[in-house]
């Protein structure tokens, strides 16, 4: 039907610290992700894998903190190890998308020491420096999103750098032509690698208001699920509209020439987009002839309530708002706040499979998912996380912590001390011991990552609303020559019937699967997909 990978496919994020450690250090590293390639390809079957930040970084943030784009942190290999990571998931059909992290550097980063090492300094103008205001404070109220003024003082060069995470994360000025074209020939230089795209960081972060202007108090009222700060309380941050400090205009001409950068290789490769914005804005970011991101990414599953009325309208809103020929996908949680932490809870994560796979558009799955891992509790003097640390609440060490591959102390992670705690029930949910069993969450991924490969109808077809009982959100998937698919999800409190024929292809509870019924009846909590007699 002449859809590309990156529209059929399934994208698996890997957050490299926490998939496989090879050398004992307790921390995950490329090698891992190499010695699990078959994993991803073969027992699960995804399509392509996010990996998030390997460069070299002190790790303030993990990796968001990068002191040089064009090589390896040494936890994590070196630029052999991504050559043979790349080879290797390539020969397996897997695509590669690197994640880059455009907004910010590390205060370590050369660029940023020579910004800094003075006024005059050529690269002075590669991030943001401001006079103080008047009284010599901040020169304006902007908040970072880690907790504090986005400015940090420099006593040396007697002004304040801007910073929209942590003050080592200083902001670079994307108005200055030299940055694109630096950051360009990184783009350049992972391309000629061979990698098949990029996930920018925080995509919509990078131009700001070129007359810092103060940001408004936030309106308090209905957000769409879409911009960071309105969708949940993130402290102080959330106080502000954060009219000024993000996605200026001007972002859109410089996101269309990354797009033909991407569109100037063969084949073309993919850019997908971190950004938090509410409907109009985030729409934007497709570009106004689909010349942005193939992919900006839509995070609003993971903040609407589980109720069928809740999700059915944001499905239908999302695909009546999509200009023709955008692609919709669809993201149950970023590496921040993974299915294991979302409103769908432990109860119903089976249900969120469900959910998510048929839709129509790309998912993300985030490792971790495919094992039905709960959000760990961790202990506040055992917290990592920077933002975690900085803003009670906000911590993501519970989602991340590493994958359990088989029952043991190392959880077949790592033979040393890991780097985060295994999360709860890590042997039983691991993936030795779910492989064994056939009613396993991860047997339910496979089986429904199968059926979206096998059914054109899900994963090329088109997406059409059906009349179902309240507390039901029933739909139909059709392509062309193919058996139709009805998708059944029950988010009510008693069992529903709804008039839909086929065969129970993948249900959350597994048993039923292969019957024939004319009526779907599904308990409550449960989903069925139907595929058509053809
Ligand atoms: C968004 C990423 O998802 C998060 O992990 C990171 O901390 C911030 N961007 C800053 O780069």
């Amino acid at each position: 039907m002449g859809l590309e990978w990156w529209q059929t496919g399934v994208v698996y994020q890997i957050y490299p610290r926490s998939f496989q450690d090879t050398d004992g250090d307790g921390i995950g590293d490329l090698a891992g992700i190499l010695e699990r390639a078959d994993y991803l390809s073969g027992t699960l079957g995804v399509d392509a894998v996010w990996v998030s930040p390997f460069y070299p970084s002190p790790m303030d943030d993990f990796g968001y903190d990068v002191t040089d784009y064009c090589d390896v942190d040494p936890l994590f290999g070196d630029l052999a190890t991504f050559d043979r990571l790349l080879a290797g998931l390539h020969e397996r059909g897997l695509r590669v998308i690197l994640d880059l992290v455009v907004n910010h550097t590390s205060d370590r980063h050369p660029w940023f020491a020579a910004s800094r090492s003075s006024p005059d300094d050529p690269k002075r103008d590669w991030y943001i420096w401001r006079d103080p205001a008047p009284d010599g404070g901040p020169p304006n109220n902007w908040l970072a999103v880690f907790g504090g003024p986005a400015w940090e003082w420099d006593e040396a060069t007697g002004q304040y750098y801007l910073h929209s995470f942590l003050p080592s994360q200083p902001d670079l000025d994307w108005r200055n032509p030299e940055v694109e074209e630096a950051m360009f020939d990184v783009v350049r230089f992972w391309l000629d690698r061979g990698v098949d795209g990029f996930r920018l960081d925080v995509a919509e972060f990078v131009m700001k208001h070129p007359d810092f202007p103060d940001n408004p108090p936030a309106a308090r009222g209905p957000s769409d699920g879409g911009a960071m700060g309105a969708n949940r309380d993130m402290g102080a941050y959330s106080s502000l509209e954060h009219r000024y400090d993000k996605d200026h205009p001007d972002v859109h001409p410089l996101y269309r020439r990354m797009r033909r950068l991407l569109d100037s290789y063969e084949p073309a490769r993919i850019a997908i987009g971190e950004i938090h914005l509410d409907l109009e804005d985030w729409l934007a970011y497709y570009g106004e002839d689909l010349d942005e991101f193939h992919l900006p990414f839509n995070f609003r599953l993971v903040y609407t309530d589980p109720t069928a009325d809740a999700i059915g309208s944001l499905v239908d809103r999302i695909e009546g708002a999509l200009p023709t020929g955008a692609w919709p996908n669809w993201v149950l949680g970023p590496h921040h706040a993974s299915t294991r932490a979302t409103r769908f809870g432990p109860d119903h994560l089976r249900l969120a499979a469900l959910l998510l796979l048929p839709l129509r558009g790309t998912p993300t799955l985030i490792s971790g998912d495919d094992l039905g891992l709960s959000e760990a509790e961790i202990a506040p003097e055992d917290q990592v996380d920077p933002w975690g640390i900085r803003v009670p609440g906000q911590g993501r060490d519970g989602c991340r912590t590493p994958m359990p591959w088989e029952p043991g102390p190392g959880g077949g992670f790592t033979t040393g001390k890991p780097w985060l705690p295994l999360g709860p029930a890590a042997d039983a949910r691991s993936v030795a011991a779910q492989m064994g069993d056939p009613h396993s969450i991860l047997n339910l991924y496979r089986a429904l990552l199968d059926l979206r490969r096998r059914e054109p109808s899900l994963h090329a077809g088109a997406y059409r609303r059906l009349e179902a009982p309240d507390g039901v959100l029933a739909y139909r998937r059709e392509a062309p020559g193919a058996a139709g698919c009805t998708v059944v999800l029950n988010f009510g409190e008693k069992p529903e019937q709804v008039g839909a024929a086929g065969t129970i292809a993948v249900s959350t509870d597994r048993r039923d699967e292969g019957t024939v019924v004319r009526e779907a009846v599904v308990a409550p909590g449960q989903a069925v997909v139907l595929v058509d007699a053809v």
